[in-house]
């Protein structure tokens, strides 16, 4: 099977250095599972044949293409590989649209050449799309991960003409389905309200996807989504695409159902406002649209991404992080240094790694004693911290705990310094009144001086506190006031804003990684706005949501655990809620554990829980951290929520179970829950965790069961109204 699937690849070559581009060329795009396989026509125009099942023999991808009869003169069907605007008789959604040097606006993209490589152990595609009069380059690229089963593709767009190209559209990805039904689930969302999921069937016309903010990507909607092909999927069967457009920027996914209720998807940044002029030799790298597909339903499908973040993607992904006690909730902006080196003994009490101090530390001319006043002044408060930050990260140490630090430094208050100072710096309008998110503005991130600013920000607090230790990057405000000051100086068009910013930021980012590698960061935006792939590649972690409210949290962490693993999610203990202290405690060692309360002022039996919870917390985080996750019962179908983490071994695992109603409920599920993941031929001892000093189990632990037996009959953790939350440890004997 080998030989025959390397034979093809060789055979595209042979093709490609005779030159007889005749020749019809089939080329497919496989992982472990999963095959895009594209072809050229009798034109030499690429045609997408195959999205689906990678097939047993290979070198019947090349029929695949007589099955399905859709270029003939309809138009408004088109399996192309990249379609474009103009000629190739297209209606359909243009992946590309362009406005030549001489004006011309049409394009005719032809097959020219491919090539093959391995890259970071994955399978490089790289296809070359020329057009066939002007001297216009698209290079698809594909980037199969077979392990994981999980696909990047993304294009590069260039020229060689005499004068700059628009670019009106550029997409990244351009796909086609043959199915029979679409069921598409994207996300709702507002501040508190993130990761809403919605699900639509799609039968007719255009649905999209998309962020018009600038930042904060995944505030209103998200860029992810899952797409069902054929009928709905369920968590353990049907064929089912996860994905994301990873652009911390404004992005658009397309899903266009054409007139033979076939499925094309064009994804990649959003058009809109956003023209971009290419000079020649200057190659456009569109952000990647990263996906995999599952025949075998979400569950498997959001392994498959959890398990390429964690090896490919997030920062540290198979390292380990630092549980933290936050003072946001606790104090807000009302704190000084004697408060919060008090609050240190809280953490060290709880039995935490570090100390996160938040907003309110800086701004001096114009204190940062609420959020309207001081952002962009990152000078330590001579009031509250008259020591300044070495005495805080000295004082934690003496405690054994860490200390980490808030910044938002993309954004500036009008009352600061620094607005004052560098009012060229900020993105606004200077002919209109300016509109404030959160009392704030964004600064001008395509300007490098600000780029410098900003890394100068982390770099700052890192050369004057060699033992800081986390840093929470967050980001509270969308550009409302789209103009800079830097792209007019320099004739660049304010179309190119959007577009600019984002890789400004990315700049920044490379700059901070480069000189500090391995600091944790927790990318925060006004709680879940930010999340993209791209980002994660620079931080460790990521803040959902600031609703902590632990039953509103189960839903919220049930949605993002689709893509992200629970290594990258911070979720912490705090007020928020009716639920019980067990309850949050539980609902929150779920990922990346933290708290947000007065740690001080718990009473003991509660203290004594926390602790307790640290400990058994620090027991089995490596399997939350590092193992699968299967969702064993959905709070959307019953009054119970059940997901379980299985180590690799499939020797330890712990599952977590709620009650998800309000309501009076004597007893949540009167049904086993059937377990995933484990060895049918393995025994297993289950001990429930997490229980007050005087509490007791209601479960018989002395008991043990086969793999197969939790697997096929299942086992109920006795989820009642008087016990809302139920952690258990499951060990092979
Ligand atoms: C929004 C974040 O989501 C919160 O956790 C907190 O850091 C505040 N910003 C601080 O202003």
């Amino acid at each position: 099977m080998k030989k025959l699937r390397l034979f093809t690849a060789g055979l595209a070559l042979i093709i490609d250095l005779t030159g007889s581009v005749a020749a019809q060329i089939t080329i497919p795009v496989e992982t472990g599972n999963v095959a895009v396989v594209l072809q050229t026509d009798k034109n030499n125009h690429l045609r997408i044949i195959h999205t689906g099942k990678k097939l047993q023999e290979p070198e019947e991808y090349t029929a695949a293409g007589r099955m399905y009869h859709l270029t003939g003169d309809g138009g408004s069907s088109n399996n192309s590989a990249f379609a474009v605007a103009g000629i190739d008789n297209n209606f359909s959604e243009p992946a590309i649209a362009v406005v030549h040097a001489d004006g011309n606006n049409s394009l005719d993209l032809r097959y020219e050449n491919k090539t093959l490589t391995s890259e970071d152990g994955a399978v490089l595609t790289k296809i070359t799309l020329k057009d066939a009069v002007y001297p216009f380059y698209v290079d698809l690229f594909f980037k199969a991960w077979k392990d994981e089963d999980v696909i990047e593709q993304w294009s590069v767009i260039r020229h060689t003409e005499k004068g700059k190209v628009t670019l009106n559209k550029y997409a990244s990805a351009n796909l086609y389905f043959y199915n029979r039904d679409y069921y598409l689930t994207s996300y709702n969302g507002n501040w508190a309200k993130e990761m809403q999921p919605e699900q639509t069937q799609l039968k007719q016309g255009m649905h999209t996807i998309q962020s018009r903010l600038g930042t904060r990507e995944n505030l209103i909607g998200s860029p992810n989504f899952m797409l069902a092909l054929d009928a709905p999927a369920t968590e353990t069967s049907g064929t089912v695409m996860l994905g994301q457009i990873a652009w911390n920027g404004n992005y658009s996914i397309q899903f266009e159902t054409d007139i033979n209720k076939k499925m094309h998807l064009v994804a990649g940044i959003n058009p809109y406002q956003s023209a971009y002029d290419l000079k020649p030799g200057t190659p456009f790298e569109t952000p990647r649209f990263t996906y995999t597909l599952s025949f075998t339903g979400t569950g498997t499908g959001s392994r498959n991404l959890q398990a390429w973040l964690r090896n490919h993607q997030l920062l540290d992904g198979k390292g380990r992080r630092l549980t933290l006690l936050n003072n946001w909730e606790a104090t807000y902006f009302d704190f000084d240094q004697e408060k919060l080196v008090g609050l240190f003994n809280g953490a060290k009490d709880l039995g935490v790694d570090l100390f996160l101090l938040d907003d309110g530390w800086f701004g001096n001319k114009y204190p940062r004693n609420g959020d309207k006043a001081g952002l962009g002044d990152w000078q330590e408060n001579k009031k509250k911290l008259p020591d300044g930050l070495p005495y805080l990260v000295k004082e934690a140490g003496k405690q054994g705990i860490k200390f980490g630090i808030w910044i938002e430094p993309e954004m500036v208050n009008p009352k600061s310094e620094l607005y004052e100072q560098h009012l060229d710096w900020v993105l606004r309008e200077e002919k209109r009144p300016e509109i404030y998110y959160r009392n704030q503005l964004v600064l001008d991130l395509t300007n490098p001086q600000v780029q410098d600013f900003v890394f100068g920000v982390v770099d700052g607090l890192f050369k004057k506190n060699p033992d800081l230790a986390f840093i929470k990057w967050d980001c509270n405000a969308p550009i409302f006031n789209g103009h800079s000051q830097y792209l007019e100086q320099n004739k660049i068009p304010q179309s190119h804003l959007y577009v600019e910013y984002t890789r400004g930021l990315e700049k920044v980012l490379q700059r901070i990684r480069a000189k500090y590698p391995k600091v944790p960061m927790m990318l925060c935006s006004g709680g879940g706005g930010r999340s993209d792939y791209s980002s994660l590649k620079y931080f460790t972690e990521f803040w959902l949501s600031d609703d902590t409210d632990p039953l509103e949290r189960v839903f919220i962490q049930w949605n993002y655990s689709y893509y992200y693993p629970a290594i990258s999610m911070c979720n912490h203990v705090t007020d928020w809620g009716k639920q019980p202290l067990k309850y949050r405690v539980d609902v929150a060692s779920m990922g990346k554990l933290g708290f947000d309360i007065r740690a001080n002022e718990l009473k003991p039996e509660d203290r004594a829980f926390c602790q307790q919870a640290v400990k058994n917390y620090d027991g089995f985080k490596d399997i939350v951290w590092h193992g699968d996750l299967y969702r064993l019962a959905s709070p959307y179908e019953k009054d119970l929520a059940s997901l379980m983490f299985v180590n690799q071994g499939r020797n330890r695992a712990i599952m977590f179970n709620y009650l998800t109603n309000n309501r009076y409920i004597s007893e949540a599920n009167v049904d086993p829950i059937k377990l995933q993941g484990l060895d049918p031929a393995k025994k297993y001892r289950i001990k429930e965790l997490n229980l007050y000093d005087k509490q007791k189990t209601t479960l018989d632990e002395s008991k043990t069961y086969s793999g197969d037996f939790l697997m096929t009959v299942g086992f109920n953790p006795n989820v009642t109204s008087g016990r809302t939350s139920v952690v258990l440890s499951i060990e092979a004997l």
